[in-house]
């Protein structure tokens, strides 16, 4: 069944097929409500500091191995070494999980689109508006299947390229848009105290415990949004030139996902303590943006605050469209390689599949809401807290060890050379080899015996 792989054009071609899947909610939703509740300036710190070392290593390691075997993440593991295929396995999983909650959230957006398209921008700012609108069943459900069907639709006409090209334009508007309302968000009153909280690291009271928990945050959000430890970048690699530099194109996917993430907190943790109960409310998760931003919105006045959230949630629906639909695609074409199954039907088996799996995630903050795995709070919080805080480390702590101890750096290495020479190539062999397996393991283990309840951190 071999098919030949078409491969990017030219460097551009890469970089921003890349990035559209990096950029996505992780930026703009998940971001934020992360760095507000684990400590602002803090967590801040330490996803740059991740960012450089981890996820650089990470990201080159998976595109050289998806270029060296030209396969994609199942199939290259298993290539490099038969053993070790079952990380490519684990890594599969990562997308399962994922696509049905992104969705979940997707469909949030599309919601607020609509409530800007029809300009209710008051009634968007009340207090208690996200709350009545993802607590009613039919809602809920209705813009999660929207947004589903959406993504499953391009995947099966196979017009993701026609979306690309449109989010090539709406991407760079985005950035802008961004840039005014953080800007915005900045000035208001009251919103220094969230700057600061946002920017400048405070140690006071920080203990251990709570540098365990933001470290771990900050890691699973760093494999999230640069698409780690998921097999993602392998696939993209297997279609990249062997003249292309890895590095650098490494480099610039990461300052795009990374300086969006940055503006997104920006715009939004400013705004939590201008409008709602600044320290208090950043622990709010989820829902954090969406009901921290419209309130910004209807600062700026019913038709300004109405033209810019219109502007913004369709901007964000096509950057969340984008990556939504590159996991799609994964998990299609993985069920299509293992099971031989026509893409049609592979599509519809997903979709299908989808729609079981998100709904318990939609439905978690209404009817199942006293539903509370591990003790988290909600259904979708603890899909994300599998996928992202144990699934992604491990896949990532194996891929680590496999590349640091079994395949080795060194051949690795060689296959970045061919498109340039290496700069960071000792930074990338120590990361892997011996930086992130100690550093991973720590964390894992204690997050975990701790989420299970068996030791507080
Ligand atoms: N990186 C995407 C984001 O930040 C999410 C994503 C993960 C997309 C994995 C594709 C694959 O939203």
């Amino acid at each position: 069944m071999e098919k030949k792989r078409s491969s990017f054009t030219g460097k551009i071609g890469f970089v921003l097929a890349a990035a559209g899947s990096a950029v996505g909610l992780g930026n703009i939703w998940r971001f934020p409500y992360l760095a507000a509740q684990y400590g602002g300036g803090i967590f801040l710190l330490v996803y740059l500091i991740l960012a450089v070392t981890f996820g650089f290593a990470l990201m080159c390691a998976e595109i050289a191995i998806g270029r060296k075997t030209g396969q994609s993440a199942i199939n290259a593991y298993g290539q490099l070494n038969k053993k070790f295929s079952f990380i490519g396995w684990l890594g599969a999983l990562v997308p399962v999980i994922i696509l049905p909650y992104y969705s979940v959230i997707g469909g949030w957006v599309t919601k607020y689109l609509t409530v800007y398209i029809k300009g209710e921008v008051a009634a968007a700012a009340g207090d208690a508006y996200f709350g009545g609108f993802v607590s009613n069943v039919g809602p809920s459900i209705g813009y999660f299947l929207i947004f589903l069907g959406a993504t499953a639709l391009v995947v099966l006409l196979g017009v993701e390229k026609g979306i690309e090209k449109v989010s090539k334009i709406m991407m760079p508007i985005l950035v802008v848009l961004t840039i005014f309302i953080a800007v915005y968000s900045m000035t208001l009153p009251g919103a220094m105290e969230g700057v600061k909280y946002y920017l400048i690291p405070n140690f006071d009271g920080f203990t251990v415990g709570k540098l365990g928990k933001t470290l771990l945050a900050a890691m699973g959000q760093l494999f999230y949004s640069m698409s780690l430890a998921m097999g993602i970048m392998i696939t993209y690699g297997s279609y990249m030139k062997k003249d292309v530099s890895i590095e650098k194109s490494v480099r610039q996917i990461e300052l795009f996902d990374t300086g969006i993430a940055f503006l997104a907190g920006l715009m939004v943790v400013p705004a939590v303590f201008a409008f709602s109960g600044g320290e208090a409310d950043v622990g709010k998760g989820p829902s954090l943006m969406f009901v921290s931003l419209p309130k910004v919105f209807e600062f700026m006045g019913p038709v300004a605050g109405r033209i810019v959230g219109l502007l913004f949630f369709l901007l964000v629906l096509f950057a969340a469209l984008t990556s939504s639909i590159s996991l799609m695609e994964t998990v299609v074409s993985i069920v299509r390689d293992k099971l031989g199954w026509g893409r049609k039907v592979a599509c519809l088996v997903v979709f299908a599949g989808c729609i079981a799996l998100g709904l318990p995630s939609a439905l978690g903050f209404g009817v199942l809401s006293h539903i509370k795995p591990l003790g988290l709070d909600d259904i979708l919080t603890f899909f994300d807290f599998i996928s992202n805080s144990v699934i992604m480390p491990i896949v990532a702590l194996l891929t680590c060890i496999f590349i640091g101890y079994v395949f080795k750096p060194k051949a690795l290495i060689e296959e970045i050379e061919i498109g340039g020479q290496f700069k960071a190539k000792t930074l990338f062999t120590v990361v892997i080899k011996y930086i992130a397996p100690v550093f991973i393991t720590l964390i894992l283990v204690s997050s975990v015996l701790d989420a299970f309840g068996i030791m507080k951190i």
